[in-house]
């Protein structure tokens, strides 16, 4: 039916270009089916959940990096916050979703890579340049569908790139710390729980992890 035909996409200025762009549900959904695992979620997070997640940045926060974003919830929200554009870094792995948000945030540092590779993506792309580090690292990541030796390097890379006293922000759809005991106690970490974001779908509940 002609109202559900994708808008006619605008730039950041809100300007037409002409070419029809996809609802993010259906982008979303589309890498769901080609990679179940990697996308861990049927569709995009709420803005709730968003809200959550950036209620939980350390006060003056302003170096960010943010891991699988997907189709650019947390970034939306985070620029909204007042993060500015060149001191946010989106890694996102799925190169479909890598030049959407390269299209929809131009002037964010957005790279298609792998979470595991954090600290190397971090020191190459110069992104704290003498900054004492990074505020915040919100993550996006299915963390329970990552297997643990994976788990463990990304969550070593986040707090090699993280300044002391950062912190990393976590959901899961879980009843528990998507990173496990073990891990925390392997890495030193401390574990709080920020709240529930119920109108999510489904209903995901945020994690704080600090040093
Ligand atoms: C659950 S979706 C979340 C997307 C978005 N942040 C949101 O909340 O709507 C997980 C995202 O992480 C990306 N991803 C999965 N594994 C990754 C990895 N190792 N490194 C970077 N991104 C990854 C997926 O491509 C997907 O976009």
């Amino acid at each position: 039916m002609s109202h559900d035909r994708p808008r006619a996409r605008r730039d950041t200025q809100g300007r037409r270009s002409g070419t029809p762009v996809q609802p993010d549900a259906w982008t979303f959904f589309r890498q769901w089916l080609r990679n179940p695992r990697a996308m861990a979620a049927l569709s995009p997070s709420s803005r709730q959940l968003a809200k959550l997640m950036i209620e939980q940045l350390p006060a003056g926060a302003r170096h960010i990096v943010e891991l699988g974003g997907g189709t650019g919830v947390f970034t939306q929200a985070l620029l909204e916050h007042g993060i500015v554009p060149a001191e946010l870094l989106v890694v996102e792995l799925n190169e479909e979703l890598h030049q959407l948000l390269m299209r929809r945030f131009p002037a964010v540092n957005v790279v298609c890579g792998d979470a595991q590779e954090l600290a190397a993506i971090v020191r190459d792309s110069g992104f704290t340049d003498g900054a004492s580090g990074v505020d915040a690292v919100v993550s996006g990541l299915g963390m329970l569908s990552i297997p643990r030796a994976t788990q463990r390097a990304i969550v070593t890379g986040v707090f090699d790139v993280l300044r002391d006293g950062g912190c990393f922000i976590q959901f899961t759809y879980g009843p528990a710390s998507p990173v496990s005991r073990e891990l925390l106690n392997e890495l030193g970490l401390k574990v709080e729980r920020a709240g529930v974001a119920w109108l999510n779908v489904p209903p995901a509940t945020v994690y704080v992890y600090r040093r």
